[in-house]
């Protein structure tokens, strides 16, 4: 058999089933799993995207959405730039495209958040064109079945995508992918000894002829992340809790937060921090980390207790409309917890 044949009839019998694994997936549901997927589990996405295509079944509704709404639907999966620019991208492809995906890969790239990855993924799996989604499973794949050792990741990712084109013969572009992919994620793993012995693909692999898969792909660098304290507030006030909306660019660009410091202050320099605030009480909730792609976060969280506020000051808001209306990053919480 064929390395298409082979890799074909396992994934008949092994794949996973997906919300968005259907046959005659919308170009609109392709590209909003594929968004959703990049950087999270699949576990984790399968929950997001039923209740985001239940809010916005179309582009078109998409298209019309409130960013705040978008990201609300967004909180907890991370990396929010992915939200912005679908609504972004939703409403180009209404303005420029008349309300229909493009089909070729230039217009493609041209929307906004719509990378390499993203326009093959949505070429292949909805459009079902000859086009191979590099993504870290097939690079996995490829360099172990190659031993290939290649460090430049944009020589590396045109390798692989010309490695497996040459091998899509005859099956289905949207097949050929989602079976690569989901060779990557359960056979072939990036964590700990593959499993070789349900690979169909053993026979064409290199590595394996000599036990070496653990040494593809090459190791990277890894990239030092900086370690920041910051001191977050839990600032109440009767039934009313205080946040602020973080700027539109940047870490987290136009979410909600708790007010928070650099540094880990003490009680004093809390106090100074809220010298407008009547303060009552100041307590130690606990600690947080959180772990960004360039960036580490360790928190010390307070509850601060006031008896005074401005009462016209909309950043005040109930513990229901917090969890109703505002995205709060994961970041935080920990200090969500306290309100839970
Ligand atoms: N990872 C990213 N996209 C995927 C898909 N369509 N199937 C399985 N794993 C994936």
């Amino acid at each position: 058999m064929s390395f298409e044949q082979r890799l074909l009839s396992w994934y008949e019998k092994s794949k996973r089933q997906m919300p968005w694994r259907k046959k005659d997936a919308s170009p609109y549901e392709v590209f909003l799993s594929e968004t959703m997927l990049q950087q999270t589990q699949v576990e984790k996405v399968k929950g997001y995207y039923g209740r985001f295509l239940a809010r916005f079944p179309s582009l078109s509704d998409l298209a019309e959405a409130k960013e705040e709404e978008v990201l609300k639907l967004w909180e907890g999966l991370g990396y929010y730039s992915r939200a912005r620019n679908l609504l972004k991208a939703a409403r180009a492809i209404q303005e420029k495209h008349g309300g229909s995906f493009p089909e070729d890969k230039e217009s493609l790239l041209s929307l906004p958040g719509i990378g390499e990855y993203t326009s093959s993924a949505i070429l292949a799996i909805a459009f079902h064109k000859r086009e191979i989604a590099v993504d870290g499973n097939l690079i996995r794949v490829f360099s172990r079945l190659e031993k290939e050792g290649e460090n430049k990741d944009k020589k590396m990712k045109e390798k692989c995508r010309l490695f497996f084109l040459d091998r899509l013969k005859d099956a289905d572009p949207s097949d050929f992918n989602q079976a690569l992919m989901d060779l990557g994620e359960m056979v072939c793993l990036p964590h700990g000894m593959p499993h070789c012995h349900e690979c169909p693909l053993s026979s064409f692999c290199r590595s394996k002829e000599d036990g070496s898969m653990l040494s593809y792909p090459p190791k990277k660098e890894k990239n030092i992340r900086k370690v920041e304290k910051r001191t977050v507030l839990l600032i109440r006030h009767k039934d009313k809790i205080l946040i602020r909306k973080r700027p539109d660019r940047g870490l987290l660009a136009s979410l909600y937060e708790f007010p928070n410091y650099e540094g880990f202050l003490s009680e004093t320099e809390i106090r100074d921090k809220l010298s407008g605030l009547d303060i009552e009480g100041i307590h130690e909730i606990g600690k947080g980390k959180h772990v960004f792609s360039h960036l580490v976060w360790e928190m010390k969280g307070y509850e601060v207790a006031v008896k005074n506020r401005d009462i016209s000051d909309e950043a005040w808001i109930s513990k229901e409309k917090l969890f109703k209306d505002c995205s709060i990053p994961s970041a935080f919480r920990f200090v969500l917890r306290q309100l839970m």
